[in-house]
């Protein structure tokens, strides 16, 4: 294998990087979550630091290591993520939001444990929609210059292929750029190997990557160091 020398290209720069999944309590001991097991998300913070980045890792549930030399600010739900990352991207220079953050939570969580009630209906649980970080980080801006970079899993439908749909939500979200996973089909989620699609905020295609989640990884800040050395508009 070819031995991998990574430009110092993100010295001097500060990134932070969402990671994991989310948990939004239902209970005492219960939560609405998701499978994310945060390697991509770990993947990007080990290549910042490697590029010669500070890295703040935004970290909810991960089910890996946290790789050595990065900032690690662990979160619980969507709301501490979102406060998390605010604070640390007032002085970032990007911002990627690699974490799968709940699109809802529970209204008005229980502070004791649900009980089974003999011959009574199951319970039914009213949620609440959380805030859409990303697309707030995108419109906010907390520091001129800065690069929003989100992700999106997508699974082609009766509605439209992996691509089309990536390049709504692109057009949707206002990031600068948008990873498009292709996930099912032993991609994505859980597995080593990703296939991604990197597409700018109007929806047109920047280029694609398919390999480790390193691999993919480095794709995305190459990018992402392309946008922060292009003049201010
Ligand atoms: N995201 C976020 N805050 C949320 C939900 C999602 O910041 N409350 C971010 C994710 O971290 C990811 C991007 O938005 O970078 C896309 O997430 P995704 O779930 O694919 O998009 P949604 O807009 O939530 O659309 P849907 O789940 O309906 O496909
Ligand atoms: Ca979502």
């Amino acid at each position: 294998a070819l031995a991998l020398v990574r430009p110092r290209d993100l010295a001097g720069r500060h990134v932070v990087v969402s990671a994991g999944g989310t948990r939004e309590p239902l209970d005492a001991v219960r939560f609405l979550g998701n499978r994310s097991s945060g390697r991509q998300g770990v993947a990007l913070a080990a290549t910042a630091a490697a590029r010669g980045a500070r890295v703040t890792l935004v970290a909810a549930h991960l089910s890996v290591a946290a790789p050595a030399g990065v900032d690690v600010v662990p979160v619980g739900t969507a709301d501490e993520l979102r406060e998390a990352v605010r604070v640390a991207a007032k002085d970032a220079d990007a911002v990627v939001m690699a974490a799968a953050v709940a699109d809802f939570r529970p209204l008005d969580p229980a502070t004791v444990k649900i009980k089974k009630r003999p011959g009574a209906a199951p319970p039914t649980i009213a949620l609440a929609e959380t805030v859409d970080v990303l697309a707030e980080l995108a419109s906010d801006r907390l520091r001129a210059g800065q690069v929003v970079v989100g992700f999106a899993a997508e699974t082609g439908d009766a509605e439209g292929s992996v691509l089309e749909h990536g390049q709504a939500k692109a057009r949707r979200k206002g990031a600068d750029l948008l990873v498009v996973n292709a996930v099912g089909d032993g991609l994505g989620f859980g597995t080593r190997d990703n296939d991604v699609t990197i597409l700018r905020a109007d929806g047109s295609v920047l280029t694609t990557a398919r390999g480790s989640k390193e691999t993919v990884a480095d794709a995305v800040w190459d990018a992402t160091v392309a946008l922060l050395d292009e003049p201010f508009q």
